[in-house]
């Protein structure tokens, strides 16, 4: 008899430049949040592939700057799953603002690795959409369909 699929959400974490320093860290409480590592790629974007993947963003006062910082360095792109992995991983992270995640949520990641309110260290996709396809722009041959729970993480 043929297994019963089980889907599972899958999200897209990106640790930001400043952060990649503390990567291990940061997987460990991925890791014991319940998170599976699906995929990790280490990658220094240019500006052209920052702007493209930011593009909702273009024309917004803070575009330029998000730009800069997103294309400054290397940064480790993680593919997640977890059941409602999109929210559970926004809810890790805290508010956009490090200094807000200090001030409501301290133990929010944000408020940890964050630097000021440029700086936050970390993304996370912010609806199903975006999560699929900021997924395909970092690993554009993962499957689509969701992945069995338990699924190993592969370098
Ligand atoms: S919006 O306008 O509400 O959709 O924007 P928001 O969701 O708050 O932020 C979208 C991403 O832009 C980053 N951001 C900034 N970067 C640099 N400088 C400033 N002032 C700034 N304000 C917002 C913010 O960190 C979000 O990036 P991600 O990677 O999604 O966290």
């Amino acid at each position: 008899m043929e297994k019963p699929h089980i889907y599972v959400e899958r999200t897209l974490a990106i640790i930001k430049p400043d952060a990649t320093e503390k990567e291990e860290e940061i997987k460990d409480i991925v890791l014991r949040s319940g998170f599976t590592i699906l995929q990790r790629r280490k990658v220094h974007l240019t500006p052209e592939q920052a702007s493209e993947f930011y593009a909702e963003h273009y024309g917004k006062l803070f575009f330029p700057s998000l730009i800069a910082y997103m294309s400054s360095g290397p940064i480790v792109a993680v593919a997640l799953s977890k059941d409602k992995a999109i929210s559970h991983w926004r809810q890790l992270l805290g508010p956009t603002s490090t200094f807000k995640a200090r001030d409501t949520n301290p133990d929010s990641l944000r408020a940890i690795y964050g630097t000021d309110d440029q700086r936050n260290a970390l993304h996370g996709s912010d609806s199903y959409s975006n999560a699929e396809r900021e997924i395909r722009f970092f690993f554009p041959d993962s499957v689509v369909e969701p992945v069995p729970v338990g699924q190993a993480a592969r370098d």
